[in-house]
């Protein structure tokens, strides 16, 4: 089968820009990035973190912003092109979960974790895509989530976003792909960051960020479109997906329950 996405020949040829490298899996994957040769950008709040991230790196450029500040996109948009000549492949990371049963909700927690995990990337879109289109070449990578494959009610608000990112990649790669970019799909099950040390259950088949950001280098060499790990913990939850609600339902009950 051939891939849906154009494989990458070599990791020193890219500059990439990642959106939420200061902790867990983003700051892995620049480091990763990094290794294999990158230019990379590294974004988040926190420049005292990106800097201990990019460890002084030749290759780093540190763009430090809030990523709800719609106007500084531009900014730093302008200053790593500026730098690096242009953007081959943008990695949105960057989110805010909070482990919350419906009837936690909070109108404004809400509205924040959606502008983070979703708006944020409208944002990003309409930053990078002008110049992208324009060349005919580049790469939107969306980091959502197994916890978007279906309703989980311990993610009441995280899963609805992450299901939204799921739908969003599915539509960018058909409308961009046509047009030479590359659309990539990262679902990852478990992995031990900041994120997940919210959670106060066992989490299945746990995998360190740096197998993750293997696994999502991986992916993009290969021209993946769905990027999803471990597989076997993915796959089974695939499976539950096609189930009917019928059964689907007392089961998440029961797994939500342990
Ligand atoms: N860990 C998992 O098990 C898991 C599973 C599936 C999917 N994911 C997804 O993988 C991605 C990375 O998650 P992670 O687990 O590595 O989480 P993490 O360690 O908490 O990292 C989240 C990143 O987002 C940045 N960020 C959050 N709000 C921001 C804002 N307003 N402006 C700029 N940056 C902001 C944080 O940086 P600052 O705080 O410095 O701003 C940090 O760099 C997320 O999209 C997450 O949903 C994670």
């Amino acid at each position: 089968m051939h891939a849906l996405n154009a494989p990458v020949r070599d990791w020193a040829e890219l500059r990439v820009w990642i959106v939420g490298a200061s902790s867990g899996i983003g700051a892995a994957l620049a480091q990763e990035a990094l290794q294999a040769g990158a230019r990379v950008a590294l974004s988040a709040r926190r420049a005292e973190r990106l800097q201990t991230v990019a460890g002084g790196h030749p290759q780093a450029l540190i763009a430090a912003f809030d990523i709800l500040d719609q106007q500084a996109w531009g900014r730093h948009h302008d200053a790593i092109c500026e730098q690096f000549g242009g953007i081959d492949l943008i990695v949105f990371c960057a989110a805010d979960y909070r482990p919350e049963r419906s009837w936690d909700i909070k109108a404004d927690r809400a509205a924040h974790t959606l502008a983070t995990n979703l708006g944020s990337v409208y944002t990003g879109l309409a930053t990078v895509l002008p110049a992208m289109l324009e060349r005919g070449s580049g790469g939107i990578a969306i980091i959502a989530s197994v916890a978007g494959y279906f309703g989980l009610p311990n993610a009441s608000v995280y899963g609805p976003s992450k299901a939204a990112l799921i739908n969003l990649a599915e539509l960018l790669y058909v409308d961009l792909r046509p047009r030479g970019l590359n659309v990539y799909l990262i679902n990852p099950g478990f992995v031990q960051t900041p994120l997940t040390a919210k959670n106060d259950f066992t989490m299945p088949a746990l995998q360190t960020p740096q197998a993750a950001a293997r696994a999502i280098r991986d992916g993009i060499t290969a021209g993946r479109f769905e990027i999803h790990f471990p597989r076997r913990f993915t796959l089974a939850l695939k499976l539950v997906r096609w189930l009917p609600y019928r059964l689907r339902f007392p089961l998440i009950s029961r797994l939500v329950r342990t």
